[in-house]
């Protein structure tokens, strides 16, 4: 099978294309990639000259250079995204334009090119807030609180109306937030491990209780490619992770594991709309395709840290980028003076 995948150069979709052609099974790729601020190549280094792999630099939402690179591939996995909650906040057109137009021209040039099945990867964040104890399956209400969400949310509905309509092979897929090897250090756990690394402040947002369920990138690669092969046309299935755990907690789980002190834990100000609590119910993808999480936290957590410790060229090459005006711009100047975390929890103490 020759798989379109949208966004392989970024964390979750580089992974998969190191996952599939790593099974040494009958399928190639073709690596469609915008490589934005998020894109990244070096990802991919060590698939090599594998012959069985090609890369296409394009955009989503060129309908004409979708449907060039596109023909004579067989299906679709769909990752392209604009992917950060923060960034959709501070600037939410390009969030809008990538992940909810390019989703609708990659199934207008699917549908032409007569694609047997299109696997559109989404999120848990489209379920909104959950309250405390409670989590989603798949028939939960669509409730998303970020403009980055409701782009996701928007692009769900979309691939379920071709379905209806047009008889499209369409799946989707939402997982849980993921970590791993090759995540852009903008996100939560990437962020906090090379902060630690380097013994700067790790920034927790508000009173740091969130709760995230946390998918190792490797779980949700075999879930992935078992939605391609095994899932039922029209579905959604669920992809979550083993823990669900406070943001404190775990950026507690890592400071030990890196061997640093909990007082690099600093409360800045919160995310405007953060949503308390995502969760996910995995019961259906267990069910039909016999696939469960498997990395414990901890074990996931080790190897991810070994990883970023082994990789500081590749943070280097980051951080040289577009990624240090943004850190400048939005991470520095957070209002970091509040309140100390402390062990038991959030306390007044005026600084750092
Ligand atoms: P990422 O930001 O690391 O990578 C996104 C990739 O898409 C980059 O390579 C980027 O260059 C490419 N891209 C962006 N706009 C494009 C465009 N217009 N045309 C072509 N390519 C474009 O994202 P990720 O964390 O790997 O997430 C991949 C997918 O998984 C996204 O759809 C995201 O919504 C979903 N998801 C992510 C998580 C998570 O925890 N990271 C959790 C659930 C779902
Ligand atoms: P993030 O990795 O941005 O993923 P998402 O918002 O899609 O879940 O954030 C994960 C959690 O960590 C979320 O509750 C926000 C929080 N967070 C911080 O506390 N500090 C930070 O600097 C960042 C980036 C996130």
């Amino acid at each position: 099978m020759k798989i379109f995948v949208t966004g392989g150069a970024g964390f979750i979709g580089s992974n998969f294309i190191r996952h599939v052609l790593g099974l040494g099974r009958n399928y190639s790729v073709v690596n469609y990639d915008k490589l934005t601020y998020a894109g990244n190549l070096a990802n991919l280094e060590s698939i090599g000259k594998n012959p069985k792999y090609q890369f296409v630099r394009g955009d989503i939402c060129d309908a004409a250079a979708v449907e060039a690179a596109m023909r004579g591939c067989e299906a679709v996995v769909h990752f392209a995204a604009e992917s950060h909650v923060d960034r959709s906040i501070y600037e939410p057109a390009p969030v809008i334009e990538t992940n909810i137009t390019g989703t609708f021209i990659l199934l207008q040039v699917s549908r032409k090119l007569n694609l047997q099945r299109f696997v559109h990867i989404s999120t848990d964040e489209v379920y909104g807030d959950l309250l405390p104890g409670t989590s989603a399956d798949e028939s939960s209400r669509l409730q998303p609180s970020s403009p980055y969400s409701a782009s996701k949310a928007a692009s769900d509905l979309l691939v379920r109306s071709y379905v209806r309509t047009f008889d499209f092979p369409g799946l989707i897929t939402r997982s849980s937030n993921n970590y791993g090897p090759y995540q852009f250090p903008e996100k939560f756990l990437p962020l906090l491990i090379t902060n630690a690394l380097d013994d700067k402040p790790l920034p927790i947002y508000g009173d740091g209780k969130q709760q995230r369920n946390w998918l190792h990138v490797d779980d949700n690669c075999r879930g992935i490619l078992a939605v391609l092969e095994r899932g039922r046309i029209g579905e959604v299935y669920n992809i979550g992770g083993l823990d669900v755990e406070e943001n404190l907690s775990i950026a507690r789980r890592l400071l030990r594991l890196v061997g640093k002190p909990e007082t690099l834990l600093s409360s800045v100000r919160d995310r405007p709309g953060h949503d308390r609590r995502y969760a996910l119910k995995c019961d259906k993808i267990g069910r039909e395709l016999g696939w469960t999480p498997s990395i414990l936290l901890d074990d996931g957590l080790r190897q991810t840290i070994d990883w970023y410790k082994m990789n500081v060229e590749w943070i280097a090459g980051i951080r040289g980028g577009e990624y240090r005006s943004y850190y400048e711009k939005y991470y520095d100047n957070r209002d970091s003076s509040l309140h100390a975390i402390t062990q038991s929890g959030v306390k007044s103490s005026g600084k750092f």
